[in-house]
C-alpha cells in the first residue's frame, strides 16, 4: 500500500492532476496495486488566505510518504518568486532531490515543429542537476531601489553534488543501451570556476564508466544541436538553471509543454514527480490544458516506485491515445478538454 501526496497547487494544476489520478486509478487497479492518495491544500490560494505556504506540519507528513504528485506552482495575485521558493523549490531542496529527469521523447502521431525529424530521432533525457547552481538562493542586494544599487546572485557548485547527478547520468546512460552517450552541457569556456568543477568530475566519474561515451556541448550550441540533430544525444547531464533552460526547448520539440513529465528523485528519499508546465492561470477553470504531461508524470512516479507494470501501462495508454490522432494539436485550442484527453487514456490503459 502506497501513500502518495497529491498538492495540486495553482491555475490548472488540479485539472491536470486530477486527470493523471484518474489514469493512475485504472492502471492500479488492472495490475492490482494499492495505494492512498492523500490530497494537500497547499498553493496560492491557501497563502493569500492564511498566509502559509508549507506549514512544517505538512513537510513532516510529506516526508513520511512514498512519493509526491504535485500539479503546477504559480499565482497571479502572489508576487513571482513566494510561491516558487515556497513550495517547488522548498520541497525540491528540503527532500534533497537532486536528479531532476526530464525525458524528451517525441510520441507516434505528435507534431514536432522540427521538419524532417520524427519519434526515432526525438528521444533523449535530460537530467538536471536539482539542488545547486544559482537556484540556492545565496547572494545579496546593497542600495536597492536607487541608481547606485548592486545585485549579487552566487551560483554554487560542489564536488559531491557533480558526482552524484554524473553517476546517475551513467547509469542511465547504460541502462537505456541507446548510443551509450551522456553529454555534459555547461559553459566551461565562460564559467571557468564553477564548470571547470564541473568537467573535471564528469571527466573523472566517467572512467568509472569505460564503456559510456563521454561527450561535451556548451549550451548555447546544445540549444543549436536540439533542433539540428536531435538524433545525437541519448543522455545530457547539466546544471540546474542550463536544464530548466533547455528543457522548455525540448519540451517544444516533444510537441510542446502539454506532453513534458518530469521527476524529483531523491533514490534514498521522497521523490516528487510533476508536469514542467507552469500553472497558466489564465486556462484555470477552463478545461483546456493538456494532462498528458501530467499523466506521464504519474507513470514516471509508479516506475519509480518499482511498479513498472503500471508505469508502463500509463505510458503505453498515452502514446495510444496520441497514435490515434484524436487529442488535435495538445493546445488549450485543440478543441479537446482536459476530461476528455483523460478519459480518451484511461479508457485504453
Ligand atoms: C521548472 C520551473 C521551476 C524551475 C520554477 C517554477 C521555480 O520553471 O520546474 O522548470 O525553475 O525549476
Ligand atoms: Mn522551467
Amino acid at each position: 500500500m502506497y501513500r502518495i501526496a497529491v498538492l495540486p497547487c495553482d491555475g490548472i494544476g488540479p485539472e491536470v492532476v486530477a486527470e493523471g489520478l484518474k489514469v493512475l486509478a485504472v492502471a492500479a487497479e488492472k495490475f492490482g496495486v494499492k495505494y492512498e492518495a492523500v490530497e494537500y491544500d497547499i498553493g496560492g490560494d491557501r497563502y493569500l488566505r492564511t498566509g502559509e505556504i508549507i506549514p512544517d506540519s505538512v513537510m513532516d507528513e510529506l516526508a513520511q510518504m512514498d512519493a509526491i504528485y504535485l500539479g503546477a506552482v504559480g499565482h497571479p495575485d502572489v508576487p513571482p518568486g513566494i510561491l516558487e521558493k515556497g513550495i517547488l523549490l522548498k520541497l525540491r531542496f528540503e527532500f534533497d532531490q537532486y536528479i531532476n529527469l526530464r525525458p524528451v521523447k517525441l510520441y507516434e502521431g505528435v507534431w514536432t515543429p522540427l521538419k524532417d525529424k520524427g519519434p526515432e530521432d526525438i528521444d533523449f533525457v535530460v537530467v538536471r542537476e536539482n539542488t545547486e547552481d544559482m537556484y540556492v538562493g545565496i547572494g545579496g542586494q546593497m542600495k536597492r531601489g536607487t541608481p547606485d544599487e548592486v545585485a549579487v546572485q552566487t551560483a554554487v557548485y560542489t564536488r559531491k553534488g557533480c558526482e552524484r547527478i554524473m553517476r546517475y547520468a551513467f547509469e542511465l546512460a547504460r541502462q537505456r543501451n541507446k548510443h551509450k552517450t551522456v553529454h555534459s552541457v555547461d559553459k566551461a569556456n565562460v564559467l571557468t570556476y564553477g564548470h571547470d568543477l564541473w568537467r573535471r568530475t564528469f571527466a573523472q566519474v566517467g572512467e568509472e564508466y569505460p564503456d559510456i561515451k563521454k561527450e561535451y556541448a556548451f549550451v548555447d550550441a546544445c540549444c543549436m544541436w536540439f533542433l539540428k540533430n536531435p538524433e545525437w544525444f541519448d543522455v545530457i547531464v547539466t546544471t540546474n538553471m542550463f536544464g530548466d533552460i533547455i528543457t522548455d526547448l525540448g519540451a517544444m520539440i516533444q510537441g510542446g509543454m502539454g506532453v513534458a513529465a518530469s521527476g524529483n528523485i531523491n533514490p534514498e528519499g521522497v521523490s516528487m514527480f510533476e508536469p514542467i508546465h507552469g500553472s497558466a492561470p489564465k486556462y484555470q477553470g477552463k478545461n483546456v490544458a493538456c494532462p498528458i504531461a501530467a499523466i506521464l508524470a504519474a507513470g514516471m512516479m509508479m516506475e519509480h516506485l518499482g511498479e513498472q507494470e503500471v508505469g508502463g501501462a500509463i505510458e503505453n495508454a498515452v502514446a495510444k491515445a496520441l497514435a490515434s490522432g484524436k487529442l488535435g494539436d495538445l493546445s488549450s485550442r485543440s478543441g479537446v478538454s482536459t476530461t476528455e484527453t483523460g478519459d480518451l487514456v484511461a479508457s485504453l490503459v
